[in-house]
């Protein structure tokens, strides 16, 4: 059985007195709860997380990794330096990394399987723009993202994996999906990993959420599908009230830490 994980994304947000306080306040609402938090700051707050959040129960997470070991990339972290942070987990292809620093499909493959190799678990985003959903191209685009992301990666590489899916239209636009159109592809992403590897792969180490446009009004209700391992949450991961909310959400009482 999987606690549920809830990431927070604070993106390019915060400077070093809020982001202080908002780990103090995600590492003591870390204790009480069962749910794995996952508190993905920007890269110049990560030290500062992980002394506060040591010893809470809450993850540290990085935005971004490069793909190569290292080297002259100006500008770039390796996946030794975050694991240096104390990050245990990496957000890979996310949709505007995707669109605005160019990301394609053999950079999110190398981005992974960098981060599997150095022992970062990669929550791997993937989502359909409107206009493939108008078409009806979601599904096979997301079973695309998915094999083309794990490429590189066998199936014994895989230990733990976090796969967030977020509809690009959904992202920043407070127009979450509709429960149903959750159900429906969560589904397809479920039997799609279900046959790529083993069952029992899927039901205990692979988390699958969903983003985009999550908030403490609409987290019960996303919460409570069985298929919903958790939520990535953007902007109201900023909001700690908010936050708080979704992660207390449709809890239940599991002592299984992560
Ligand atoms: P949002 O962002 O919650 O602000 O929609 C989600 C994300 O980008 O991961």
């Amino acid at each position: 059985m999987k606690n549920k994980l809830i990431a927070a994304n604070w993106k390019m947000n915060l400077d070093s007195e809020a982001s202080d306080q908002l780990f103090k306040k995600c590492a003591e609402l870390a204790k009480s709860i069962s749910t794995t938090l996952v508190i993905c700051p920007p890269a110049t707050y990560l030290q500062t997380g992980n002394k506060r959040l040591s010893g809470s129960g809450a993850f540290l997470g990085a935005q971004n990794v490069n793909q190569n070991l290292a080297g002259a990339f100006t500008g770039e972290l390796s996946a030794g330096m975050l694991k240096d942070c104390g990050c245990k987990y990496v957000i890979v292809g996310h949709s505007e990394r995707r669109a605005q620093f160019n990301e394609d499909d053999q950079i999110i493959a190398e981005k992974v399987k960098i981060a599997i190799d150095n022992n970062l678990i990669p929550i791997l985003c993937i989502g359909e723009s409107e206009t493939q959903r108008q078409l009806g191209l979601t599904n096979s685009f997301l079973t695309y993202q998915i094999d083309s992301a794990l490429a590189l990666v066998s199936k014994n590489q895989i230990k733990k994996l976090v796969i967030a899916y977020e509809p690009v239209w959904a992202i920043g636009t407070n127009r979450s999906a509709s429960i149903t159109q959750i159900e429906q592809t969560m589904s397809t992403i479920v039997n799609h990993l279900t046959d790529k590897y083993q069952q029992g792969l899927v039901d205990t180490a692979i988390h699958v959420l969903y983003g985009g446009s999550v908030t403490d009004k609409n987290c019960e209700e996303i919460l409570s599908l069985e298929m919903v391992d958790g939520c990535l949450v953007g902007g109201a991961s900023l909001d700690f009230n908010k936050f708080k909310k979704i992660c207390r959400a449709n809890v239940k009482p599991l002592a299984t830490a992560q």
